[in-house]
């Protein structure tokens, strides 16, 4: 390069600005790579040991014919510093990756997974879906993800769970668990008060057949419980409930639906009985900003509640005694315990 070239990149085009979006870019790559390399297994075989891009190909499923696209894919996650290549092997390189890869973080890597393929994408998109009307649907999450990634709320969920358990009648006590996602506090129910009544539904079918799973797998399967694939506005039963609980849901009913909502959980409960609802609400970080803006831009469009407004709107849809906590200090995470009267 010659000087006069040189000087034109420095003065007219802000070279030194220009190194440091380049690092910015690194980051989006990187990110980028290690979602997808995450999801599709690769960083799975590649912790097992080094693999031939042919090999790491037949892994994704795909043909011979798809090698090369493979191959640019893979030099993508060597230039971001994510993998290493050495005599036609890959392996796992960045810092990234490899905490991706360590099957102990699996509920870090969906939430990572999360935020890469709906976060990112809200962000990047809001001002042209809002110009084009273009709005989000439940079609366009995929719901096993979601509820893998919901995980890592488990220990404030306990807590609040726990929080609800103290006022349960001591025997002969009823649950109704709604979108219960992947199942795991109905096991952690159980394990609180054995001989618990348990019905749990999901409206996406894999995610019941998740939940069952999850279940069966952690031997509560002979317990007095059911999971069923069902919409709780249509849901019929004329059983009641001691305790209703709504984790991470409430934000997937907008409008009337949320009003109808209440209305219907509180038609399904017992004397006495209480709704324990726990919820990310507005106000809180960066996630939960960008969570709240993905369901501003969906179907719901309500995105998720005040908590303010969602005390106000349990009290106007006939719970009282409604009482909160915010289970994470520093976060805008809340549990709402609410009695009907
Ligand atoms: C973010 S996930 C949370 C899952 C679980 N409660 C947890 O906290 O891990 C929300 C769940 O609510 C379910 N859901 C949404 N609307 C529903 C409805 N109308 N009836 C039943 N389940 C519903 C979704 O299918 C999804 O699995």
């Amino acid at each position: 390069m010659n000087l006069a070239t040189l000087r034109k990149l420095i003065f007219e085009k802000n070279l030194p600005a220009m190194l440091r979006l380049d690092g910015q870019a690194r980051h989006l790559y990187r990110s980028a790579f290690a979602t997808s390399a995450g999801a599709s297994g690769v960083l799975a075989l590649l912790a097992r040991g080094p693999s031939r891009a042919d090999a790491i190909a037949s892994h994704m499923g795909l043909d011979a014919g798809q090698l090369p696209a493979v191959e640019a894919w893979l030099e993508c996650g060597v230039k971001a510093g994510e993998l290493a290549r050495r005599d036609g092997r890959y392996r796992l390189r960045g810092r990234l990756s490899r905490m991706l890869a360590d099957g102990g973080n699996a509920t870090l890597g969906a939430l990572f997974e999360e935020v890469s393929r709906y976060h990112y994408d809200a962000i990047l998109q809001a001002p042209q879906r809002l110009r084009s009307a273009q709005r989000y649907t439940l079609a366009d999450q995929d719901g096993v993800l979601i509820a893998r990634a919901s995980r890592i709320l488990e220990p404030l969920v306990e807590e609040a769970v726990d929080w609800a358990f103290a006022a349960l009648p001591a025997s002969n006590a009823s649950v109704l668990e709604v979108g219960c996602g992947a199942g795991h506090y109905l096991g952690y129910m159980l394990s609180r008060r054995p001989g618990l009544r348990l019905v749990a539904l999901d409206f996406q079918q894999e995610v019941a057949d998740a939940a069952r799973q999850v279940l069966a797998m952690s031997g509560w399967s002979g317990a007095d419980v059911a999971v069923e694939h069902a919409d709780i506005l249509a849901f019929d039963t004329t059983e009641r409930f001691d305790l209703v609980t709504l984790h991470n849901n409430i934000y997937y009913f907008g409008g009337e639906r949320r009003a109808a909502l209440l209305r219907k959980v509180r038609s399904l409960l017992k004397p006495r009985g209480r709704l324990l609802l726990t919820t990310s609400c507005r106000g809180g970080s960066a996630a939960i900003a960008a969570l709240h803006l993905w369901w501003k831009l969906s179907e719901v469009t309500d995105g998720l509640p005040e908590r303010g407004a969602m005390r106000q709107m349990l009290r106007e849809h006939g719970f009282d005694a409604v009482e909160d906590k915010r289970v994470l200090p520093g976060e805008s995470y809340f549990a709402f315990l609410a009695g009907s009267a």
